[in-house]
């Protein structure tokens, strides 16, 4: 049986193809502006990629914030549900997950069955998503991708104390003009990012084991900032973006 699972987010479209829940296609593009136009490119991806062709599936279940610009969708189901079915998947023993993604992050808890417990979310504010790392790393001339081996430079990171990205971008340009080296400037976001993430995760009882999801996952600098915060082990899968993706896949065939 074939599923697919589509996670239209607010940066990235990630689409997954299973069979028999196997993962056997998969995709992430950028969601650019025109998501419904995104989500139908990425479905022929994965289908062309998987070797089949649309009359085979029966369900395809969209998530994220796009999920209502996927025409093809058999059903819609919140990014959470998603999330935490796919962490599931990927690490089964798995009770925590914390997804940072580029325009909000979400802490979800999960019983010892993997239904989600509860949740806590922060989509009000740019600071603590992959946003705020975005604008930073633009005012640093630096690709998102790069901020990584930058912070590896750094013994420190400069104290950033902005909460607002409006004002921390300010407080960058004015570092990058006191000469600061650039590596402790990227440290110094990571940190600001951890501990904006770990505030909101701490509103919860984390239990381990704990898995980092979202697009900044990919970003081993906030992952060792946020795993210094939480005094905690965290966890990060080998497509860290793909997850959502994956989880309404994985609904889908229970359909
Ligand atoms: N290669 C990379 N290295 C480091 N960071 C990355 C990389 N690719 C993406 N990111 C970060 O991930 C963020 C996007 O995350 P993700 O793709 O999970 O967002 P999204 O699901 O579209 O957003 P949301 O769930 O908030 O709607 C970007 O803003 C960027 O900061
Ligand atoms: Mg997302």
């Amino acid at each position: 049986m074939l599923t697919a699972g589509l996670d239209i987010g607010s940066v990235s479209t990630n689409a997954v193809l299973l069979a028999n829940g196997k993962l056997i296609a998969s995709v992430i593009l950028p969601s650019g502006y025109n998501h419904q136009e995104t989500a139908e490119r990425a479905w022929q991806m994965i289908l062309q990629q998987g070797q089949a062709s649309a009359a085979q599936l029966k369900t395809i279940v969209a998530t994220g914030y796009g999920r209502y610009n996927v025409p093809f969708a058999s059903k819609q189901i919140s990014e959470i549900s998603c999330i935490a079915k796919g962490a599931r998947h990927w690490f089964p023993d798995v009770r925590t997950v914390i997804d940072v993604g580029g325009q909000d992050s979400k802490v979800i808890k999960l019983d010892s069955e993997g239904y989600v417990a509860d949740f806590v979310m922060n989509d009000k504010c740019a600071a603590g998503t992959g946003r705020f790392i975005e604008v930073m790393a633009q005012a640093l001339q630096l690709e998102v991708s790069a901020l990584e081996q930058e912070d590896l430079l750094a013994a420190s990171g400069a104290q950033i104390s902005s909460i607002c990205t409006v004002f921390a971008e300010s407080e960058v340009i004015s570092l990058i003009g006191q000469g600061v080296a650039r590596p402790k400037i990227v440290k110094g976001l990571h940190q600001a990012v951890a501990s904006r993430v770990g505030s909101l995760a701490k509103r919860l009882k984390l239990e381990e084991p704990l898995l980092v999801t979202g697009g900044v996952a990919k970003n081993q600098g906030v992952v060792v900032a946020l795993a210094a915060e939480l005094g905690l082990k965290l966890l990060v899968p080998e497509e860290p973006q793909l997850v959502g993706a994956l989880g309404a896949a994985l609904i889908a065939a229970q359909e």
